[in-house]
């Protein structure tokens, strides 16, 4: 159920549809509609004429003909027809599309409904790491959590984006190491120091660039390495204050060089928690598991068995249809999953969280069903509230994952400057903005390539891999980021010609086809949002941007605006920012900004 401001033709034309059901001893229910296929079709199909019949024993295509017998003359409707074995093909009465036109034009959400029952969720959608670069991975999590959380707000939930810092493994102790090699003599090393610890940072991002690579493939290779670098992670994570002291430093450095390249991306985190703020949980989780026997012993490690079923696998051999959640291992150390059972407690506790969506990678899907039911288990939160909202790989143009020239994972930071730079030189070869001040040119440039990049992405149904190819998604026709901005833009400057011109838009009143065609599309904003709200899926919405888009430039070919006069420019221009409103409010759902010029 929604509560909404202005209900959908759809929703409208349930009333009458649902009366001649009942009127007819039939399940009020039966009167839903949905658009019709094709045109020809008329507006809507409904096709519950036939599960109707089919329950009281009755012939459809009659059920049918009575059902549009008992329509005749409603005001929304212009003409019922009965097709095949028994669908209802109905098109609605201009006024009805008229009415519908002023309705959103006098709504400030534009169509967009609510949920009937807000909840309070929690939206992990970052997942970077200190001092490791962010990859394209972290850029997918990025672009559809960002809509995912915008979606859920707009539609009434109250919703919390963490960034979910991974900022407490091993990886911390293998800096720590690395920075004690090169600076021994710092205070932070000196088990005897009392303090206070120097406020400055002993290491600048550039640093840390350069040491964890290094740290990271010394302790891969050299297992002196490793078990120093794990020693020190313990020491950190019991608390040694030197470790404490300069572990604080590296999140501030790596910290304001994530949210500057976030800040580019349009993508801002509500709650910056890292990991390590779930870990004073840890202890007091540990006992309560243990005390309720969930906790079981696995070869020396602590685990919770999350395992519903026995199955065959691929070999043929048996075995349960997950490995357990590791809680503590067997060196008595907390783990991945563990951290993550504890953050779910954080979010419940400190937050009030009702449910928790985590936008990762797909090929963390085990990791998440045993955290999953592991919380479940120990109710903590019902399985049902927490989601894996997985998503596919980024992929280069010979169909493998994104990688850089020489192979290497590709930074986001150098990834949004080889964007930028194609856009700019993008804009520059199309002559756009030419006469435009530079600095508005850098920003067009800039919302141009976010663009681009995010509808590439939110376009395809987020499950799927799909190709990073820069050309296309840079270009001005088809289906791209940079077309949906100049259709907006293209807009703005019709509206701003009115207004210069003393123009006001007026009642809308709708007649051309193709200005109907704009309406109907104009009223599938709800039905859209509403599908990517409950699926977790934006490219409901990203089709319905272009959609609307495209229909829009129809419209415009077909009906001029300034170029008519009186009452209908009035009313096309009202069309006109209707149209704007809506699809400015899509895009930003999107994450998605819309200069003002182009
Ligand atoms: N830091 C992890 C990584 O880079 C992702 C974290 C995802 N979120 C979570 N709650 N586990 O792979």
């Amino acid at each position: 159920m929604t509560s909404q401001t202005v209900d959908d033709l759809s929703a409208r034309l349930a009333a009458p549809l649902g009366a001649a059901f009942a009127d007819l001893g039939l399940d009020p229910a039966l009167g839903q509609a949905q658009r019709a296929q094709k045109p020809e079709f008329g507006d809507f199909q409904c096709n519950g004429a036939l599960a109707g019949a089919k329950a009281a024993g009755r012939n459809p295509r009659e059920v049918a003909a009575a059902v549009a017998g008992r329509l005749a003359g409603h005001g929304l409707i212009e003409r019922v027809e009965v097709a095949g074995p028994g669908f209802l093909n109905i098109t609605l009465s201009a006024d009805a599309v008229t009415d519908q036109a002023r309705l959103l034009a006098a709504d400030p959400r534009s169509g967009a409904d609510c949920v009937a029952n807000p909840r309070r969720v929690v939206v992990d959608y970052g997942g970077p790491n200190v001092a490791k670069p962010m990859h394209v991975g972290h850029l997918r999590a990025a672009i559809i959590g960002e809509s995912l959380k915008r979606i859920a707000r707009h539609r009434g939930d109250t919703v919390w984006g963490d960034a979910h810092f991974g900022d407490w493994g091993y990886q911390m102790g293998l800096l720590i190491m690395a920075v004690r090699e090169e600076q021994p003599d710092l205070p932070y090393f000196d088990a005897g120091f009392t303090g206070p610890y120097p406020e400055e940072s002993p290491v600048t991002l550039a640093d840390l660039d350069r040491l964890y690579p290094l740290a990271s493939a010394r302790g891969k290779a050299d297992p002196e390495v490793r078990d120093a670098a794990r020693k020190a992670t313990a020491e950190l994570q019991a608390g040694r204050p030197g470790y404490i002291a300069l572990w604080k430093h590296f999140v501030v450095v790596s910290r304001a060089a994530l949210v500057r390249d976030y800040g580019t991306l349009g993508v801002a985190f509500d709650l910056w928690l890292g990991e390590s703020d779930a870990d004073p949980l840890i202890p007091g989780m540990v006992a309560d598991l243990e005390e309720r026997g969930l906790l079981q012993d696995d070869a020396g490690a602590r685990v919770v068995f999350v395992h519903e079923k026995i199955t065959r696998r691929k070999d043929g051999s048996e075995g349960p249809d997950l490995p357990p959640l590791l809680v503590v291992s067997s060196e008595g150390s907390a783990m991945y999953g563990t951290t993550d059972l504890a953050t779910i407690l954080y979010r419940v506790r400190e937050l009030g969280a009702e449910q928790c969506l985590y936008v990762v990678d797909k090929r963390q899907g085990d990791h998440f069903e045993q955290v999953f039911r592991a919380a479940d288990k120990a109710g903590y939160m019902p399985r049902a509230a927490l989601e894996h909202i997985a998503f596919g790989t980024m992929n280069g143009t010979d169909g493998r994952p994104f990688k850089t020239r020489d192979g290497g994972v590709l930074k986001l930071a150098d990834l949004i400057a080889t964007v930028t730079a194609a856009a700019t030189a993008k804009i520059e070869e199309a002559g756009v903005g030419r006469d435009l001040p530079e600095a508005e040119r850098q920003d067009i440039a800039l919302k141009v390539g976010m663009a681009a990049l995010k509808f590439a992405d939110l376009q395809n149904f987020r499950g799927n891999d799909y190709v990073f190819d820069l050309d296309r998604f840079l270009s001005f026709e088809g289906k791209t980021g940079p077309y949906l901005l100049y259709a907006a833009v293209r807009i703005k400057s019709i509206l701003r010609k009115a207004a210069e011109q003393g123009l006001e838009p007026g009642p809308i009143t709708v007649d051309h086809p193709a200005e109907r065609k704009l309406v109907m599309a104009l009223d599938g904003y709800a039905t859209a949002l509403r599908g990517a709200h409950d699926k977790r899926a934006p490219h409901h919405l990203a089709e319905h941007c272009y959609a609307l888009a495209s229909t829009f430039s129809g419209f415009y070919t077909a009906c001029p605006i300034l170029g008519s006069d009186g009452a209908v420019r009035a009313s096309r221009l009202a069309l006109a920012a209707l149209t704007l409103t809506q699809l400015e409010a899509a895009l930003d759902l999107l994450g998605i900004a819309v200069p003002e010029r182009m």
